[in-house]
C-alpha cells in the first residue's frame, strides 16, 4: 500500500468550498439546497442510500414507486411517457440516438455544436453524423441553433437521416425557431430528438421560450439536477404523445447504458423536484425571471459590459432566451470571461457557471435571493471600474472557423480503429480519432472519422496560441492530435 489513506482530498475540497459559503450561480439549480423539498433537505442521506429492496421498485423494470413517480413526471410534461435517469442528459442522449438510429447505413442531423454526449450515441448506434452548421450570436460569439433553411439542405441533400437532433436552449439560454424544425421533421416523417439539457425549468413560466414538447420535439432530454432542482447527474427523458420514438427501443438502451445500482438519492431528488416545479414552479421562475431582468437593466450600465438581452437575437437560429441566466461580455474591456470568472471567484467568493473567452454565465438558481444577485452586480461593476485603463491585452477577434472536412468514416470505425498521436503540425491528410472543440465558438473543428485539413491545423494552430479553450482531445495542450492508423 502506498501513499496516506487517511487523507480525504475530496470530502476535504467540498468541506472548504461550502464553509467559504459562496455566492453560487452555478447549477445545480438548487443553489445549495435553498430550492430542494424540505423532506428531502432534512433526510439522512445515507439511511436512504439503498438498493432495489421490497417495495422499492427497480428502475430497470418499473411497476411500482418509480412507476409511479415516472408516471407523475409525464403527468407534469404532458409526455407519452417519462424515463429517470441516474447519468444525466449524457446517457439520454445516447439511448435516444441508439433507439432511433441504429439501422445499416442510418445517419443523423445534428448541429456542429452539439454536445459531447451525442459522440457515444453515434459509436453505439454506428450512425453518420450529417453536420448542421449553428448560428453564432455576434460580439458574444456562442453558437446558437440553427436555421429551418439548413435543415432542410441536409435532409435534401442526404436520404438516408433517419433522425434530426436539436439543441434546446443552448449553453447560454439561446433558443432557435424549434417549431419551423418540428414543421419540416413532420415534413419527412423523420423522428425531432431534443438535447433539452438547459430547459427543464422552461415550461413552468409564460415568459420564458416555449420547451420542446410543447413545440412538437418527438422526444426530449432534460438535466433536471441543472435548472430543475434535482441532484445532480439526475435527468429524465421524456416521449411525446404520438411521438415518433419508440418506447422499449429506448428502454432498451437505457438498460444497456444506465449502472445496474441506479441511485435512489438521485430519484428521490427528481420525484421531489417534480412536485417543486408543480407546486411552486411558476412562481419561482417569476421571481427569478424578474431579479434577473432587473439585474441585466443594471450590468447594463456597467461601462464596458455587454449583458444579453432580445436586441441581440435576431438571427433565425437565435430567436428567443432564457433571462434567468445572465450572459456577461467582457469584451468591451479587453478582458476574458475566464479572468472575470477567476476574479470573481477570487476576490467577491462568487461562483459562476461557466467562462469562456469572452463570457462569463451566471444562472440563477431557483429561489434566489435579491441580495445575492445584488452582490454579483456590485463585483460586476467593481470589476469593471478596477480593470479600465488597466488592461492592456485587447480584444482579439475569433479566428475564422474553417469549412466542414470530409467524412471518411463513421464516427464509430474510427474509434474502434487502431490509433495513434501525432504532431498535430504533421496531421494533414490524416484521419481524426478525436473530436476537438474549440470555445468559442463551443464547435466541433474536427469530428472521429474526419480528414483533417492544413486548414484545420493552422485553425487549432491559432486557437492554441490565442488561449481559446480546446475540448477534447487527449492531449489537453493539443501539441499531438490521436488518428485513426490506417
Ligand atoms: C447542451 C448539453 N447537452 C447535454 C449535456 C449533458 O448533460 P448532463 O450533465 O446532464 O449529462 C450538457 C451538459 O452540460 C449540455 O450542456
Amino acid at each position: 500500500m502506498s501513499g496516506d489513506h487517511s487523507e480525504v482530498p475530496i470530502v476535504i475540497a467540498l468541506e472548504h468550498f461550502s464553509r467559504k459559503k459562496p455566492l453560487r450561480f452555478h447549477v445545480p439549480g438548487h443553489g445549495g439546497g435553498r430550492a430542494i423539498y424540505s423532506e428531502l433537505r432534512k433526510a439522512n442521506l445515507p439511511g436512504w442510500d439503498v438498493t432495489e429492496l421490497d417495495g422499492l421498485d427497480d428502475l430497470h423494470s418499473p411497476s411500482g414507486v418509480i412507476e409511479l413517480a415516472q408516471k407523475k413526471a409525464a403527468g407534469l410534461y404532458g409526455a407519452r411517457h417519462t424515463f429517470f435517469l441516474v447519468n444525466g442528459t449524457t446517457v439520454g442522449v445516447q439511448a435516444l440516438i441508439a433507439a432511433t438510429c441504429s439501422g445499416p447505413g442510418s445517419a443523423i442531423a445534428l448541429p456542429r455544436n452539439a454536445h459531447r454526449s451525442v459522440l457515444g450515441g453515434l459509436v453505439l448506434s454506428g450512425a453518420r453524423p450529417v453536420f448542421i452548421e449553428p448560428q453564432i450570436v455576434p460580439w458574444f460569439e456562442f453558437a446558437a441553433g440553427f436555421t429551418g433553411t439548413a435543415l432542410e439542405q441536409v435532409l435534401q441533400s442526404e436520404p438516408r437521416i433517419v433522425a434530426v437532433l436539436a439543441v434546446h436552449p443552448c449553453y447560454y439560454g439561446v433558443v432557435g425557431n424549434l417549431a419551423e424544425i418540428v414543421k419540416i421533421c413532420r415534413s419527412y416523417n423523420i423522428p425531432l430528438l431534443a438535447d433539452e439539457a438547459h430547459g427543464t425549468h422552461l415550461r413552468f413560466s409564460p415568459h420564458l421560450p416555449p420547451d420542446a414538447l410543447e413545440q412538437g420535439a418527438d422526444a426530449t432530454v432534460q438535466s433536471v439536477h441543472k435548472t430543475g432542482g434535482a441532484l445532480t447527474q439526475a435527468s429524465w427523458l421524456h416521449l411525446a404523445p404520438g411521438g415518433r420514438v419508440d418506447r422499449g427501443e429506448v428502454a432498451s438502451a437505457l438498460r444497456l447504458l444506465q449502472s445496474s445500482s441506479p441511485s435512489y438519492l438521485l430519484m428521490a431528488s427528481l420525484d421531489a423536484a417534480r412536485r417543486q416545479l408543480a407546486l411552486y414552479g411558476r412562481a419561482r421562475l417569476d421571481e427569478t425571471r424578474d431579479i434577473a431582468l432587473e439585474a441585466a437593466l443594471k450590468i447594463k450600465t456597467i461601462p464596458g459590459l455587454t449583458v444579453l438581452g432580445p436586441e441581440h437575437l435576431n438571427l433565425p437560429g437565435a430567436v428567443d432566451y432564457d433571462p434567468t441566466r445572465l450572459v456577461v461580455s467582457f469584451r468591451g474591456l479587453g478582458l476574458s470571461g475566464y479572468e472575470a470568472g477567476r476574479l470573481l471567484a477570487d476576490e467577491y467568493n462568487i461562483y459562476v457557471e461557466m467562462a469562456d473567452a469572452y463570457n462569463i454565465v451566471a444562472v440563477l438558481p431557483l429561489g434566489v435571493n435579491r441580495e445575492d444577485v445584488e452582490a454579483l452586480v456590485h463585483a460586476l461593476a467593481g470589476i469593471s471600474s478596477k480593470v479600465r485603463g488597466t488592461v492592456i491585452t485587447g480584444d482579439r477577434p475569433p479566428p475564422a472557423r474553417p469549412g466542414l472536412p470530409a467524412q471518411i468514416m463513421t464516427p464509430r470505425r474510427a474509434w474502434l480503429a487502431r490509433k495513434r498521436q501525432v504532431r498535430l503540425e504533421a496531421s494533414a491528410g490524416l484521419v481524426s480519432a478525436e473530436v476537438v472543440a474549440v470555445q468559442p465558438p463551443g464547435i466541433a473543428i474536427i469530428y472521429p472519422g474526419e480528414e483533417i485539413t492544413p486548414a484545420i491545423i493552422e485553425y487549432l494552430l491559432i486557437a492554441r496560441e490565442c488561449g481559446l479553450q480546446i475540448h477534447g482531445a487527449a492531449d489537453p495542450m493539443l501539441a499531438t492530435i490521436e488518428v485513426v492508423d490506417c
